[in-house]
């Protein structure tokens, strides 16, 4: 038991209540860049227009019912110049967006497209025309549908080269204007939701409570989507490196999805069971970046289902993320599982049975302790890495209603635990609201909306209106919103992140 050793000590949850001051944009440092954020798929629309052909996500039925999906979306492909204004408008000083594979390389291999290299690059010029830095995301769910078909996509080993391939071609074409790029965008939730729960492109899984799958492993399949998720992030920072970033002296990342957990009662069990879901959650790609293997509770109990990282795959995988991108929405309780993966359907593997715990959602709202305690385990885990935080934001029905106060509660709450966390030592460099406007969502379709500003879809011309967030934010950015003190309820926080490796 090795591994749980650092859980030796008990220790009793005791609920504390602290305190924010008052903080306004100055109190972060001059070169923090706040930003908002987009995805090509979800903002784009133009599906089949110049020269795109299908991503694995064009012809994947979500669970919502959706019917147009992301063929017109915020029609973004067309509308980008208006929505660099209203970028401008909000005092945005950086923009996350994604670039669609299969726009830019169409069938994902071979001749470039020049229509969609031309978007890309119109799009860049025009942010920085207006003084608003890019953030490029290189793989964002969006597969060429082409390559799934050929070899099954992201659990082939062939996907190394023709991302690495793609990513040559970004860093070439706009890699003079970029200076911050995510390789993978929350690599974590897309192998588990692509290959073990089956609900995000391309869909598969073995069978679960949530859909039927016509073919995959969960058992096996999301930690080979996983590691070589890893080894195509890694080809491509080391790419980067060899070729770009002497003269172009950007620096690249990867990204996770990072929830607060904690745990459900006081008791040992608990606790363990918290440990494990960090490991599995977190650590199962933050280790192997960090230190170059997998977490020790991970490759005890997935067994031979773990892939093996060969020396040279550990040494070109360890430390090839300059950053780390994180995407933070809300915390959630963690209890042991009632069924372990031993004891009732010992067949039944899959990545929470593998996890072995149950994790409670505890609200939708800003968990600003959770958040905290995120920041809190990068920086004592992963040696105190550069971190930008992705996304961040509230979902609410979308609606035309536009006192969104929900959320400008949220976002002042969040923003006021990274301000917490950062002075204690995180050395986050970045903030991006998910989203700057409303998108067709992964899962909810056009159901729930984050955006600062509202998008009507009914209306031909896809009319954007902002609400109340929007004109928040922009009051934040440019120094006159105050954000007041708030008292913060927290269970005293043993969330210590220890290593189980
Ligand atoms: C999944 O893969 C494992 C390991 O190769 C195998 O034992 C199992 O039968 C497979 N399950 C399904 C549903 O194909
Ligand atoms: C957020 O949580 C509240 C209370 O649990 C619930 O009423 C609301 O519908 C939730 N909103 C969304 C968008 O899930
Ligand atoms: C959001 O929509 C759902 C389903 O349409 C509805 O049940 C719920 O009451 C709505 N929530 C709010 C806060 O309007
Ligand atoms: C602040 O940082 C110290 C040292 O890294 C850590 O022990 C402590 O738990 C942190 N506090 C919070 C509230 O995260
Ligand atoms: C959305 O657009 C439709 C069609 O143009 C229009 O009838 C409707 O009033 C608009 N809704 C809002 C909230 O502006
Ligand atoms: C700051 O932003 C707010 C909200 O958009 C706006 O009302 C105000 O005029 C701006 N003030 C300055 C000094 O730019």
């Amino acid at each position: 038991m090795k591994a749980f050793s650092v859980l030796s000590i008990y220790v009793a949850i005791v609920f504390l209540t602290s305190h924010t001051d008052a903080f306004t944009r100055d109190d972060f440092p001059e070169d923090f860049l706040f930003g908002a954020a987009t995805s090509a798929y979800q903002w784009e629309g133009a599906a089949d227009v110049d020269g795109r052909t299908p991503s694995v996500w064009d012809g994947f039925t979500p669970i919502a019912d959706n019917k147009d999906k992301g063929y017109i979306a915020c029609d973004g492909y067309h509308k980008y110049k208006e929505d660099v204004k209203l970028m401008k408008k909000l005092g945005l000083e950086a923009f996350r967006f994604s670039i669609s594979w299969s726009r830019l390389i169409p069938n994902g291999r071979g001749p470039i497209n020049p229509k969609g290299l031309q978007f890309y690059k119109n799009l860049i010029k025009e942010l920085l025309t207006h003084g608003i830095e890019p953030h490029v995301t290189l793989y964002h769910y969006d597969l060429p549908q082409a390559l799934e078909d050929e070899y099954g996509g992201w659990l082939n080993r062939k996907i190394i080269e023709d991302f690495t391939a793609f990513a040559d071609v970004c860093f070439r074409e706009f890699g003079d204007d970029v200076k911050l790029w995510i390789t993978i965008n929350e690599a974590n939730v897309f192998a588990i939701g692509a290959y073990s729960q089956g609900f995000l492109p391309p869909g598969r899984c073995s069978t679960t409570k949530y859909v039927k799958c016509s073919t995959g492993n969960s058992s096996t399949e999301p930690y080979i989507a996983a590691h070589n998720i890893l080894l195509a992030h890694a080809s491509a920072s080391n790419l980067y490196r060899l070729k770009y970033k002497s003269k172009q002296r950007g620096s690249i990342g990867f990204s996770i999805y990072a929830y607060g957990f904690f745990p459900y009662t006081n008791s040992k069990e608990d606790e363990i069971a918290t440990q494990r879901t960090t490991d599995f959650f977190s650590g199962w790609l933050l280790k192997p970046l960090v230190f170059g293997d997998y977490p020790d509770s991970m490759k005890r109990i997935v067994g031979t289902r773990l892939p093996v990282f060969s020396e040279e795959e550990s040494e070109q995988v360890k430390g090839s993320s300059d950053f780390l991108g994180i995407i933070h929405y809300t915390t959630m309780y963690v209890r042991k599982s009632t069924t372990t993966t031993s004891s009732i359907l010992p067949r039944d593997h899959e990545f929470f049975t593998d996890m072995g715990a149950e994790t409670i959602p505890i609200g939708n709202q800003s968990i600003p302790w959770g958040f905290e305690s995120v920041l809190d385990y990068l920086k004592q885990s992963y040696d105190n890495p550069p971190i930008y935080i992705l996304e961040n934001g509230l979902a609410t029905n979308h609606s035309s209603t536009l006192q969104d106060t929900e959320r400008v509660e949220y976002i002042q709450s969040s923003i006021g635990a990274m301000l917490n966390a950062i002075r204690n030592g995180s050395d986050t460099r970045g903030y991006f609201l998910w989203s700057m406007i409303d998108l067709y969502e992964l899962v909810a379709g056009y159901k729930l909306s984050f955006g600062l500003y509202y998008v009507n879809f009914s209306d031909p011309g896809l009319e954007r209106s902002p609400k109340l967030s929007a004109s928040w934010y922009s009051g934040f950015l440019n120094g006159t919103v105050v954000v007041a003190p708030q008292d913060i309820t927290h269970p005293q926080s043993h969330f210590s992140g220890s290593s189980s490796m």
